[in-house]
């Protein structure tokens, strides 16, 4: 793991390729954007209206201080509507209202979280077509698996029950069931109710609450013992990650796991130092403690979400390796999800 000042010709890349191939720009469509009024890295605006103006035959903008009215009145001009988010969505229960209205439209909606140079420089350098690749072949292994062994040279050692009792979600940037398609991309994920041994974390945490520390575990891997996928036993030696960990698994359901996650975002090439989606990205393992990703099909819940994500593991269904050195085996040929339940996209 290595941090690194920001490449700004690294930037711009990710720009062009978030515009071109995950947006499928070009100069005969029209782009709107909605950009954070927070003021936050302003330059990164300048740079977006600079490289998107080439992309688009029309490329326009505003700020999140305007009223969904605004955003609903100039839809039908436009091919793509991107609003740019940090963690929260703007105009969110506005925008399910109009799309339960005009359900056709959610195909131009798009919402991109965590707002930063970092996102650009790193998010977009994967092809989309890469990763459905990817999310395609641990979705169809993972389907027609029973067992997901992990383990790390840092401790991982697990064992995951799989089941087809439990769907997917296939995250690389595609909308589904009237949300916006979300970004940045990418990971495969499921759910066990037979989750045990240990995990270290090794990589960062996520939360799906504000969370101002640095969420990196580099230096100080959280080791966690599970028992048919609940915590039995946790141990940080970060004094407050180690007191963050002892009150969320104090509050009700946040010490099941609640996800099995696979990060497929070959492109990443750093954890950042901030709360971010990135992070849960990266191509390994993480498991999200909490609020489970299966809806009616389990019968627990929760409100808060903590991803625990590994930096280097082996990832083993049944007896093939499906992940080694970040980097995943890809099924060549034709993959047939067909009556596998999968959702699109994984937050919101
Ligand atoms: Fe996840």
């Amino acid at each position: 793991m290595e941090t690194k000042v920001v490449n700004f010709e690294a930037v711009k890349t990710g720009i062009a390729n978030l515009f071109g191939d995950y947006m499928e720009g070009s100069t005969d469509k029209k782009m709107f954007c909605i950009f954070p009024s927070t003021h936050d890295n302003i330059d990164l605006i300048d740079l977006i209206i600079e490289k998107g103006s080439t992309h688009y035959k029309d490329f326009n903008y505003i700020d999140n201080s305007c009223s969904f009215e605004a955003i609903s009145n100039i839809v039908s001009q436009y091919d793509n509507i991107i609003y740019f988010e940090n963690s929260e969505s703007t105009h969110s229960k506005e925008l399910s209202k109009y799309l339960d209205k005009n359900p056709k439209d959610v195909f131009k909606f798009t919402r991109i979280f965590d707002w930063s140079f970092e996102l650009f420089e790193q998010a977009f350098n994967a092809k989309r077509e890469t990763i459905r690749r990817i999310n395609e072949s641990v979705i169809y292994k993972g389907w027609n698996s029973s067992v997901c062994s992990v383990k790390s040279n840092s401790g991982t050692d697990l064992e995951i029950a799989l089941s087809q009792q439990y769907g997917w979600i296939n995250s690389y940037g595609l909308t589904m069931g009237g949300h916006p398609s979300i970004l940045p991309p990418s990971e495969a994920a499921t759910y066990s109710d037979k989750i045990n041994g240990i995990l270290v974390g090794d990589g960062a945490i996520n939360t799906n609450f504000k969370f101002d520390y640095d969420p990196r575990l580099g230096e100080y891997p959280i080791k966690i013992e599970f028992k048919d996928s609940q915590v039995v036993n946790f141990e940080c030696p970060n004094y407050f990650i180690q007191s963050f960990l002892k009150q969320y698994f104090s509050i009700g359901n946040a010490n099941r796991v609640g996800e099995v996650g696979f990060g497929t975002n070959v492109g990443l090439k750093y954890f950042v130092d901030f709360q971010s989606h990135l992070n849960e990205r990266w191509p390994s393992l993480h498991l999200g403690l909490g609020a489970p990703n299966q809806g009616e099909r389990i019968d627990w819940g929760s409100v808060y979400h903590l991803d625990i994500i590994t930096n280097d593991t082996v990832i083993i269904f049944d007896n093939d390796i499906i992940l080694q050195n970040n980097s995943y085996k890809v099924i060549e040929g034709n993959i047939n999800l067909d009556g596998i339940p999968m959702g699109y996209a994984d937050t919101l």
